[in-house]
């Protein structure tokens, strides 16, 4: 099977090295000249575990390809998936200028009858308007089917989770094109849910938006722990038991991040608002989440007075581990905080420095080093669960750090081990160690 790929993001570059894998010819296209460079150099730019080997072997055995030019990259192309940014727009709906100019570019240069798969997460009704883009703007006479094919993966796990995720959606009304897409994804093993276009639109931002909902509530659960004595991570962990509520999603800490969760939420409210729908319940998510950062920043200026002049550590800037995605990521929120508060912030992290300065610019220290960061700071915020910062050893924060006061966003740390540790410690939902 031959297949393009437009958009070389975290979603289309995995998608293309992972259909490349299982041994389709795919080729990648990008309107990014720089990156195309790069890509077909085997360089994967974005962070991601095992991508980069992954990219290496399938350029190597002539399965993955990259192109900057729409008509090189169609020419032959029988299934194109659309894997564009579908960013916020001021008023939270998503923005698909991308997704328009990408059905466009198809329609230009698609020379035989095409699948077309949108990976891109975009509101129901969206592929419906990609097909008729598509069919006013055809230049060949050949038939376009439409297929959504929404992506589950997590940044960080992406190739595992392309490879073991836990189900493929294929959303269309034209069987054949269900058969192919559920073909090419036949090796993957994964199970596949067949619905109809509007439905597998939908499944991607209901998702997203409960397991977003599931993160604020027991962010909201642990505000009320540290007011009634209660342990988070215990109450998760006992809720967690009950099948149908499950574990997982239930780390309290300075909320959801990223690239995804506060848009395609943001979109969601704005998509139901479009139909006389207020939906009050996901409006109340976000509302918790964007505060959930400043909850942690008022116990550290209850606890310090001010922060003029202090060096503060921060521990983690990227929107969660194993990435060097900034995109929304909670840290941007404290730290300009903390900065307009007069900190000297130092902030470490392995891997997103170079992205996080183009966000937060050069008002900061960044630095690599876990010891460095800590050194005579008075006061550490942890904000990324970074394995690194999890092992830190505590002696460690004593030795270093001016005065052992840490602020702990992602509970790090079993209170029983801070304990026995000469440190004072704030965390999520958590009695505090003082
Ligand atoms: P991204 O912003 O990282 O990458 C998009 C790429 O598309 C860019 O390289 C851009 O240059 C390219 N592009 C834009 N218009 C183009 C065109 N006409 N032709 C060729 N290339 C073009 O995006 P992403 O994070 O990979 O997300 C893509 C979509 O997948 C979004 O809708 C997102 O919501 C969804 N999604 C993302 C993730 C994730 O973990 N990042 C997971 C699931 C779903
Ligand atoms: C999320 C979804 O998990 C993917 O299924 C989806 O494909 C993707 O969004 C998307 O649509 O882009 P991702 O944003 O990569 O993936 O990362 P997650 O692991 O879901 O974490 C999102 C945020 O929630 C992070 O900031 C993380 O720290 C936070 N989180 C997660 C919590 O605060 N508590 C938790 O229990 C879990």
């Amino acid at each position: 099977m031959k297949i393009a790929v437009i958009g070389t993001g975290y979603v289309g570059l995995v998608t293309g090295v992972c259909l490349s894998d299982i041994g389709h010819t795919v080729i990648c296209i990008d309107v990014d000249q720089e990156k195309v460079k790069r890509l077909q150099s085997g360089d994967p730019i974005i962070y991601e575990p095992g991508l980069e080997d992954l990219m290496k072997k399938n350029i190597e055995k002539s399965r993955l390809s990259f192109s900057g030019n729409h008509q090189t990259g169609l020419a032959g192309a029988e299934v194109v998936y659309i894997a564009v940014g579908t960013p916020q727009n001021h008023d939270g709906s998503a923005n698909l200028n991308y997704i328009e100019a990408a059905a466009t570019d198809i329609a230009k240069n698609i020379t035989q009858d095409t699948v077309v798969v949108t990976k891109s997460t975009v509101p129901v009704g969206t592929n419906q308007h990609i097909k008729e883009v598509i069919t006013v703007n055809l230049v060949h006479p050949v038939k376009v089917t439409v297929v959504s094919n929404p992506e589950f993966l997590r940044e960080g796990s992406a190739i595992q989770d392309t490879f073991s995720g836990d189900r493929i959606v294929i959303g269309t009304d034209d069987e054949q094109a269900a058969y192919i897409i559920e073909e090419i994804n036949q090796p993957f093993g994964i199970p596949v849910y067949k619905t109809d276009i509007a439905s597998a639109e939908m499944i991607k931002y209901a998702s997203n938006a409960f397991l977003a909902t599931k993160i604020s509530f027991i962010n909201e659960i642990a505000n009320i722990c540290e007011k009634t004595g209660a342990n988070v991570d215990a109450v998760a962990a006992g809720m967690g038991l009950d099948n149908r509520i499950g574990p997982k999603f239930l780390s309290a800490g300075l909320g959801y991040g990223g690239s995804c969760f506060p848009k395609d939420t943001n979109a969601l409210v704005q998509l139901a608002g479009n139909h006389e729908h207020d939906f009050k319940l996901l409006k109340s998510v976000i509302e918790v989440n964007n505060n959930q950062p400043l909850h942690l920043f008022q116990k550290a200026k209850q606890r310090l007075g001010d922060f003029k002049g202090k060096k503060i550590a921060v521990l983690g800037l990227a929107f969660k581990p194993n990435t060097d995605d900034m995109r929304e990521a909670p840290s941007t929120l404290l730290i300009q905080q903390l900065l307009e508060e007069g900190a000297n912030v130092t902030a470490f992290d392995p891997i997103a420095i170079e992205n996080a300065r183009r966000i937060l610019g050069d008002g900061l220290t960044y630095s690599e080093s876990i010891d460095e960061t800590l050194q005579d700071a008075e006061a550490t915020f942890i904000v990324t669960d970074w394995e690194k910062v999890k092992n830190i050893d505590l002696a460690t924060l004593e030795q270093r750090m001016k005065y052992p006061i840490v602020f702990d966003g992602r509970n790090c740390f079993a209170l029983e081990a801070v304990k026995t540790a000469n440190i004072e410690y704030y965390s999520m939902g958590r009695s505090d160690i003082a």
